[in-house]
């Protein structure tokens, strides 16, 4: 069944103090499957109990983990050696629990089937599955390894020198965990740092992987794996991009603002907030701690009618957040532009057309280019609108809600990264499901 939220608008101003922001999507992936890479039981505080994360929890229980919960911590026991499963592995709707799982079991004795929802199964897989089979991984799947169901043959690897044409995290994590089960080091670059929670981690719990200079040029070295890894011991922060609905809601509702708590703050991940910054939002960045990654809270306040801008560079750093700051854009002052863009036409569902469609029937002028769009700020207008299917569709059109009312179709999806979307929302507004 399709669920439909009506969203009324915001009757006055909010002050809200966020501490339940969900848990970071990116990390709780990774320590779902790093665990498997040590011999010894990961600790994981504030996992993310999401649909798309409990994926790949399950399929780390597949592989063989001792999966125990108790209070709000995971134990996660991995075998002594990775089990082949007994049936298909479902990566659900998580493009990065399948990219990162093809590399990982790529180089492990055992054949592997990784499916997903339908909207996975349309995903492009082969920037992940070509690299891999290069270097000897035997993938197959639709469209000669482009689409899942993807069967995979585990075994030998060879090392590799690689520079990806993508700014992909999802790729280079692939990459790195299939060159840690080769027999010698690889070399892998990216034009530019793609979200780095993969080396931080694996170097937190003993890999060798490190930046080097080769050819004037800079290179990530990783070397295979001699032993078992330490196992994680890990408190997962907030999730910047989920909290990043609740900082454009502060942004646009006048006398309003927001703290967000105990997020990661990883240079990576915050690109969209410095953009709501020079939007004319008050944001503040308050550090506290630093393990594995940098993590603190973020003030995000109300300044006045937001001002237009341009966005073309550091794109991988704020991929995930264009939706959200497309409602900002919806209603600054002037045109905004985005550009150099084309990855939202492979992610959960092709974010250009699902963001702008939807806004030109919410009575704003906007136009599509191949890589991006413009957007001319204007009055929202409510309207009823089709997540497709994408979580953070239904979300970004959600908070712009706040403003006009809005009716949103297919929200069952927001449960792949932040559950309690609504119950934080209903605190600034009245949600009727
Ligand atoms: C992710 C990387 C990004 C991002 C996705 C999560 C990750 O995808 O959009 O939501 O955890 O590595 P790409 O690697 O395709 O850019």
């Amino acid at each position: 069944m399709i669920k439909v939220a009506k969203i009324s608008k915001a009757e006055k101003s909010f002050n809200l103090e966020c501490n339940d922001i969900a848990a970071d999507k990116s990390i709780s992936h990774r320590c779902a499957m790093f665990a498997l890479l040590s011999n010894k039981p990961s600790t994981i505080t504030n996992f993310l109990e999401a649909e798309d994360t409990l994926a790949s929890l399950n399929i780390a229980k597949l592989l063989g983990a001792k999966i125990e919960k108790e209070n709000n911590v995971y134990t996660i026991t991995p075998p002594q050696k990775l089990q082949e499963p007994f049936d298909i592995l479902d990566c659900g709707n998580a493009g990065t629990g399948m990219r990162l799982y093809c590399g990982l079991l790529s180089g492990i004795d055992g054949s592997f089937v990784l499916t997903g929802d339908k909207y996975l199964r349309s995903r492009p897989m082969a920037r992940v599955t070509n690299p891999l089979r290069e270097i000897g991984a035997k993938i197959d799947g639709r469209e000669n390894g482009n689409k899942a169901p993807l069967h995979i043959r585990g075994g030998d690897l060879k090392p590799f020198k690689y520079h990806s044409q993508i700014d992909s995290a999802q790729v280079k994590s692939a990459l790195i965990l299939a060159a840690l089960n080769s027999d010698n080091k690889s070399y892998y670059k990216e034009n530019l740092l793609s979200r780095d929670h993969t080396e931080r981690m694996l170097k937190g719990m003993g890999a060798n992987i490190e930046n080097v200079i080769l050819d004037k040029e800079e290179w990530i070295e990783i070397t295979p794996l001699s032993k078992p890894l330490e196992p994680l011991n890990i408190s997962v922060p907030a999730d910047p991009s989920s909290g990043f609905f609740f900082a454009v809601a502060a942004a646009i509702t006048p006398k309003s603002k927001v703290l967000i708590k105990n997020v990661t703050l990883n240079p990576t991940r915050v690109e969209a907030y410095k953009i709501l910054q020079q939007m004319g939002a008050k944001i503040e960045f308050i550090l506290k701690d630093d393990k594995y990654e940098p993590i603190g809270d973020i003030l995000v306040e109300y300044s006045g009618k937001l001002k237009a801008i341009e966005v073309s560079k550091n794109i991988a750093w704020l991929i995930d957040e264009l939706p959200a700051l497309a409602i900002a854009m919806a209603v600054a002052d002037g045109k905004s532009i985005v550009k150099n863009a084309k990855e939202l036409r492979v992610k959960e569902s092709d974010r250009i057309s699902s963001v702008i469609n939807p806004l030109k029937e919410c009575g704003i002028e906007c136009k599509e280019y191949e890589d991006g769009y413009e957007i001319i700020g204007g009055e929202l207008k409510p309207t009823t609108v089709d997540s497709k299917g994408d979580h953070r569709i239904a979300m970004s059109f959600a908070i712009a809600g706040l403003l006009c009312g809005m009716e949103i179709k297919d929200i069952e999806c927001i449960d792949t990264s932040f559950p309690n979307f609504f119950d934080i929302l209903k605190e600034i507004t009245k949600v009727k499901l």
